[in-house]
Order: structure tokens, then C-alpha cells, then sequence
């Protein structure tokens, strides 16, 4: 039996909307409550406790107003801290976004890897434990960009994209070794796939940007209910802004390509 629910995807601003085209894909029947905490951003700058708070208060919340058949935290910064918090308020399904850690090490021919996300999700336990889980052998780079998730809002905003400052951003991520060098770039926030042609034209070589999206997608289709024959959307998409808007319909983006080599 397909249920008609919607599925609820939270992140601070846009970024969650490179994890929600992939659910659109993966599932074209689910409708969407997309929330942007456009009133907090960036996620990446908060402590953590208070982000904790603040994530789990807020998602639970729309949660009681939406009924969504699951619930995907589409941010990596608030996903390493509010899993645990949110599965034990909701009663549904709670999909989080977490680097592409073990993909990236899976695949790299030359030992080095990084990974590019919010100053928060560099320093939090969880991901050191995803890297001592899943990349013991490997040469992990953390980088944690202090303006790109702006940058991202920038370019889905229609504002200019600073190309020296985008450039510095991603640069401490290519590094050489013995004559190896960084091959794979695990893209650690959901804000920086929006970025991907200019993150290409700024690299000094080329790599293979890592984006969870698609794994995320599949993730959620395996802990919800399969479409129904004929199955009929029981409601339409939602946009809310923390910061006041509600529009019905989600963005354009969803028309933007997809970074290559994403397919975890
Ligand atoms: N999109 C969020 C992530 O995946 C972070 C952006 C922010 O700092 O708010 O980490």
C-alpha cells in the first residue's frame, strides 16, 4: 500500500534541494515539505548543543503540522548531531546525510582523499568516526569552508559567485604526496553540489567530487512504504523559509545537473 503522506526534508537554506531532486527521482510519487532554517543560517557555525536544540525542536515541530511518512535531514552539519535526538521524538522513519566517507575511500587510487563540509561537521566525533571506520589505510584531508554554503545560496539566489573566494575555499583540498595526489573530494555539505561547475573550473586537477544525494534517495525509498500502482500524490510540495515565506511548489533547481560520479 503506497501512502499518501509527504515526506519532510529539512536543511539550514537550499542545499537539502540537492538531496530532495534525488528523491524526486527516485520516487516521482512523493510529495515534499521542503524546510529551509533560513532563519538560522549557517548550521555550520552554531555550537553544538545548541544546534542540537534547535534542529530537533524545530523538525519534531513540523512533524506534529505535516504528518510526513518520514523525515530526511538533508544537512550533514545538523545530521552528526540530531539523529538520535529526532528518532526518539518522531515515530517515523529519520534519514540523515552524513559525508561520503566510505564511498570515497572505497574508490581512491591514490590514498588521499578530503573531505570539504562546514566548520562544524570537520569537528565533530561522528565524522572522525566514519573515518576511522571506513578509511583507517587512507589520507584524509578536513576542510572545513567557512563561506561556501553562502557561496551555494549565492548562486541558486541569482547573485554573482565570487570566483577568488570560492577558489581559496576548495584549494586546502588538493594535496601532493610522493607524487601522488588528492583524487577524490567528498562533498560534505549539501549546499556545495550547486557548485560543481565552478568547483571544477577552480581545481588545479581533476578530481572525483563525491555527492550522497543519490544514496540518500535510495536510503529513504528503502525505509518507506513502495509506490502503489497509479499511485496519486495526497498532497503537492511545500516550501517553507524559517524566516517567514510558504510557497507551494518547490524551486527550480531541480532542472540543475547533478554532479558526475555522484552515484554513491
Ligand atoms: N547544508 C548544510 C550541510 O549539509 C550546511 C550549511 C550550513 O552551514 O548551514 O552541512
Amino acid at each position: 500500500m503506497s501512502d499518501s503522506r509527504p515526506v519532510l526534508v529539512a536543511d539550514s537554506g537550499i542545499g537539502g534541494l540537492s538531496v530532495a531532486r534525488e528523491i524526486r527521482k527516485a520516487r516521482p510519487d512523493l510529495a515534499m515539505v521542503y524546510v529551509a532554517d533560513d532563519a538560522a543560517f549557517p548550521y555550520g557555525n552554531w555550537r553544538e548543543g545548541e544546534l542540537t536544540d534547535h534542529v530537533v525542536d524545530l523538525v519534531a515541530g513540523l512533524a506534529r503540522e505535516h504528518d510526513p511518512q518520514a523525515v530526511v535531514i538533508a544537512c550533514n552539519t545538523a545530521s552528526t548531531l540530531v539523529l538520535p535526538g529526532l528518532r526518539a521524538r518522531l515515530q517515523v522513519p529519520v534519514v540523515g546525510t552524513v559525508p561520503a566517507v566510505k564511498p570515497a575511500a572505497e574508490r581512491t587510487a591514490s590514498g588521499l582523499i578530503s573531505i570539504l563540509a562546514t566548520p562544524g561537521t570537520v569537528k565533530r566525533d561522528y565524522t572522525f568516526e566514519l573515518i576511522h571506520q571506513f578509511a583507517p589505510e587512507v589520507a584524509v584531508t578536513l576542510v572545513g569552508a567557512t563561506r561556501l554554503a553562502a557561496l551555494a545560496e549565492d548562486k541558486l539566489g541569482q547573485r554573482p559567485v565570487d570566483p577568488d573566494l570560492l577558489a581559496a575555499e576548495i584549494a586546502p583540498c588538493f594535496k601532493e604526496k610522493n607524487g601522488r595526489r588528492t583524487d577524490k573530494i567528498v562533498l560534505g555539505c549539501t549546499h556545495y553540489p550547486f557548485l560543481i561547475e565552478e568547483m571544477r573550473q577552480a581545481a588545479p586537477w581533476e578530481v572525483e567530487w563525491i555527492d550522497p544525494a543519490p544514496a540518500i534517495a535510495r536510503r529513504l525509498a528503502a525505509v518507506i512504504a513502495p509506490a502503489g500502482e497509479g499511485a496519486a500524490r495526497g498532497r503537492g510540495d511545500l516550501y517553507l523559509r524559517t524566516s517567514g515565506s510558504v510557497a507551494e511548489g518547490l524551486p527550480f533547481i531541480f532542472d540543475a545537473p547533478a554532479p558526475d560520479g555522484g552515484s554513491v
